[in-house]
């Protein structure tokens, strides 16, 4: 296995539904059958506190307020960061996160109307400053990303079930936030799953082989 001084961090982004988990496990199994050191990781959830906090916003069996809701995604994140997110670059891995900081910007921020200045903040001092070297934007219409859901069939998350209004806030937010950045790549999350990765997978190569 090829390992490098410094890894790279690639988050993948984008509404429920889009593809993003579908993409993460393909650009897993591609890279490290091409001898590449890769890891799959994901927020929220990735640690044995992370498990606990996802159960809490995804059931939401209490009421939970959207600052609430945001500092238990920063709190999943902190611990992300410190336990797998950092020794991984350290040990020069490729890691591929399904989701990351932009999610908060995007859900908490425009979808739930938080303070995006406050949330880049706290997302920043929570991952020591370090950012994603590319995100993979998997975007898809409100309309495709339900019928997959449903198509799923697994039982809806809090998130899932929000109006038709939140979920355009959404897509209006990661569209303005990566349309501002010259690092993220867009994937037509409308095209098939080997089209989508095999169309990310050259930018992450790409990076690696830039290191
Ligand atoms: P996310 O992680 O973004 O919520 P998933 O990867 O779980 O989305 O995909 C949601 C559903 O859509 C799954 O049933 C998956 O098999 C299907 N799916 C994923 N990508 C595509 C695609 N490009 N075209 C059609 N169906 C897809
Ligand atoms: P998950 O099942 O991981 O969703 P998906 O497989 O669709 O990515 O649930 C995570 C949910 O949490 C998802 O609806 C997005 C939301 N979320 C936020 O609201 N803020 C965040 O910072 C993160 C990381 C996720």
């Amino acid at each position: 296995m090829v390992s490098r001084k410094k890894g790279l961090l690639v988050s993948i982004e984008g509404i429920d539904g889009s593809g993003k988990s579908t993409l993460a496990a393909s650009l897993v199994a591609t890279l490290s059958s091409a001898g590449l050191p890769v890891l799959l990781t994901k927020e929220p959830g990735a640690t044995q506190l992370g498990t606990i906090l996802r159960a809490l916003v995804q059931k939401k069996e209490m009421p939970i307020c959207s600052k609430a809701e945001y500092l238990l995604f920063a709190a999943d994140r902190a611990q992300h960061f410190e336990q797998i997110i950092i020794p991984a670059l350290e040990q020069g891995k490729i890691i591929i996160s399904d989701r990351m900081a932009d999610s908060s910007l995007v859900y908490q921020g425009y979808g739930r109307g938080l303070d995006k200045t406050m949330i880049t903040q706290v997302n920043s001092w929570t991952m020591n400053g370090i950012t994603p070297d590319i995100t993979i934007y998997v975007k898809v219409s409100a309309q495709t990303a339900f019928k997959r859901i449903i198509q799923r069939n697994a039982e809806f998350t809090s998130f899932e079930k929000e109006q038709a209004a939140f979920i355009e806030r959404l897509i209006i937010g990661f569209d303005e936030l990566f349309a501002a950045r010259t690092n993220t790549v867009w994937c037509d999350g409308e095209q098939t799953p080997e089209h989508i990765s095999d169309y990310a997978e050259r930018s992450i190569i790409s990076s690696w082989n830039a290191l």
